[in-house]
């Protein structure tokens, strides 16, 4: 697989081009900003637009969804528990309930619900990559003290996610950390969150302020 890790908007967002090979057809994940630096990405791999997919509903990972499919028409995959967060209504809207995949004809794209930063959030397993959004950064966790947000689900994701296989490529969802980008045995081994959710509920909810 091909990952372009694009860092976008003024707030470290990452969105990223997925695609199995240059000139084929590829994935955006997460457009929050930035259309014309995407559209500049695409055009140099010569890659075609197959579908968008969001690891959740926030603005900064969402808000240029309509102006990407204006100019690459695409359907858009998202968790319909986030889907009143999204600020506009997608023409080839593909909204899911939990744990999904789906068939994009190059690749498959696995939707692993990871709720807790928001109810709609998920993971998404591309071959060997796995694009975690603001669920899981290399040194950190989402923020669970927002509207949707639920700390004891976000305790229930991390260790989820963390009992995947290590050899997964994490892919966070906004530039955090020194490293860009990390095997999941190292982020499991190391990141504060997930060692404070394999303490326990109790311990987590401590770290998490609650
Ligand atoms: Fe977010």
């Amino acid at each position: 697989m091909i990952v372009r890790q694009l860092q976008v908007g003024g707030m470290g967002n990452y969105s990223y081009i997925v695609a199995a090979e240059k000139g084929g057809p590829c994935v955006v994940i997460d457009p929050g900003w930035d259309v014309p630096v995407l559209l500049e990405e695409l055009k140099k791999g010569g890659f075609t637009l197959a579908a968008v997919l969001l690891t959740h509903g926030h603005y900064d990972h969402s808000q240029a969804v309509p102006e990407l499919l204006q100019a690459a028409p695409a359907p858009l995959y998202y968790d319909r528990n986030d889907a009143g967060l999204l600020g506009f209504e997608a023409v080839d809207a593909r909204p899911f309930e939990g744990d999904f995949t789906a068939d994009l004809g190059f690749a498959s794209a696995r939707f692993i619900h990871t709720p807790g930063h928001t109810a709609g959030s998920c993971c998404i397993q591309l071959g060997n990559n796995l694009f975690t959004g603001d669920t899981l950064f290399l040194d950190a966790c989402g923020r669970t003290d927002l509207p949707g947000s639920d700390t004891k689900a976000m305790y229930r994701s991390l260790l989820r996610l963390a009992a995947m296989d290590g050899g997964l490529e994490v892919w966070p969802g906004h530039a955090y950390s020194e490293q860009a980008h990390l095997p999941m045995a190292d982020v499991a081994a190391n990141n504060p969150c997930i060692k404070a959710a394999r303490r326990g509920e109790d311990d987590f909810l401590f770290m998490m302020g609650f």
